[in-house]
């Protein structure tokens, strides 16, 4: 028994030595030391060995079993060594790994949020595939207003339209919710603009809406103003200039003063009001007992003056080269 122990050995080491790549040094392993293997094997013939002799046939399996454990080792490291060519020169520079980053406008919207949250505003969401009651009846904007003319929205086929801005979310969270609400959503709209440096079919607004007691104009501009200050700086300025928008009365349009180039300078970048009684009665909001506030602002437009880029179409024609640099 235990000189067949030795022959056993020497027919294993040369089948190592005859496997040519690593499948044949796996099947080798696989039929030796595998766990059904023929080591094991050898081992459960422990009880056909004389009682007198079976610990040295034990110690001479473990022998063996680490024999052929270090031969298979060793046959293993040459064989990886040998298949991979040349040896590898650790000193050499890597190939960067082109890591992906936000989009800028991605980037912006969370700035913005993250500003607003702080003034106590909730994220909200609402569908980008709307009715024109969320769209338009809602907000108060009349059946025969041209703002509903069909140049100047997407329409659907069967019905229902991609939002022209998000207004709609407003409704949506008020027809969800009861007073107090405090809420900013960021998203995109759709208009079918033709494509020049400051127009596109696609762009993005964040959306504000405070209803409470007690609203008043004063809140809103505390509120733009806040946003200005932690954004663009203490320096930073918020103009209201009267307007006229369906959803909101009084309205204005919103300018904030921003540094370009080491230059303050008034950039328009949306409207605002208080919410039209109308708007509060569309969603059944008593107007006699809350008030509330609304504002929409173009986040391309503050990208775009704050990081300097002259062409809004660079911002969705995903050339890294352009993306990269922010
Ligand atoms: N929805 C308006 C637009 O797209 C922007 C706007 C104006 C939003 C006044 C408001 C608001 O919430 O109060 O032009």
């Amino acid at each position: 028994m235990l000189a067949e122990l030795d022959t056993i050995e020497g027919e294993a080491l040369q089948a190592l030595a005859d496997a040519s790549d690593s499948p044949a040094i796996e099947a080798w392993r696989i039929e030796w030391l595998g766990t059904k293997g023929r080591l094991k094997g050898l081992m459960g013939r422990m009880k056909d060995v004389e009682p007198g002799d079976r610990p040295a046939f034990g110690q001479r399996v473990n022998a063996l079993k680490q024999s052929l454990n270090a031969a298979f080792e060793q046959r293993q490291a040459a064989s990886s060594k040998a298949a991979s060519g040349p040896p590898m020169d650790v000193t050499e520079p890597g190939e960067p790994m082109g890591l992906g980053r936000r989009h800028i406008i991605s980037r912006t919207i969370a700035e913005i949020l993250e500003v607003f949250a702080r003034m106590g505003f909730e994220p909200a969401t609402g569908p980008e595939v709307e009715d024109e009651w969320h769209n338009f009846t809602a907000l108060n904007v009349p059946e025969d207003h041209p703002a509903r003319a069909p140049i100047d929205n997407f329409y659907l086929e069967g019905g229902g339209m991609l939002r022209s801005q998000t207004s709609t979310v407003q409704i949506r969270v008020l027809e969800q919710t009861p007073p107090p609400v405090r809420i900013v959503a960021a998203g995109r709209v759709y208009r079918p603009d033709t494509h020049d440096a400051t127009h596109y079919s696609m762009f993005h607004q964040v959306e504000g809406l405070y209803v409470d007691r007690g609203v008043t104009l004063v809140d809103l501009k505390a509120t733009l103003l806040g946003f200005a200050h932690a954004y663009f700086g203490e320096a930073a300025e918020v103009r209201m200039r009267p307007s006229y928008f369906p959803f909101t009365e009084p309205s204005a349009e919103v300018d904030m003063k921003m540094r370009i180039k080491d230059r303050w300078q008034w950039v328009e970048l949306g409207g605002c009001g208080m919410v039209d009684p109308n708007v509060l009665t569309a969603v059944g909001v008593d107007p006699e007992e809350f008030t509330g506030f609304a504002f929409g602002l173009g986040v391309e437009r503050i990208a775009m003056r704050k990081y300097g880029i002259a062409d809004i179409r660079w911002l969705y024609e995903n050339d890294a080269r352009f993306l990269r640099q922010f």
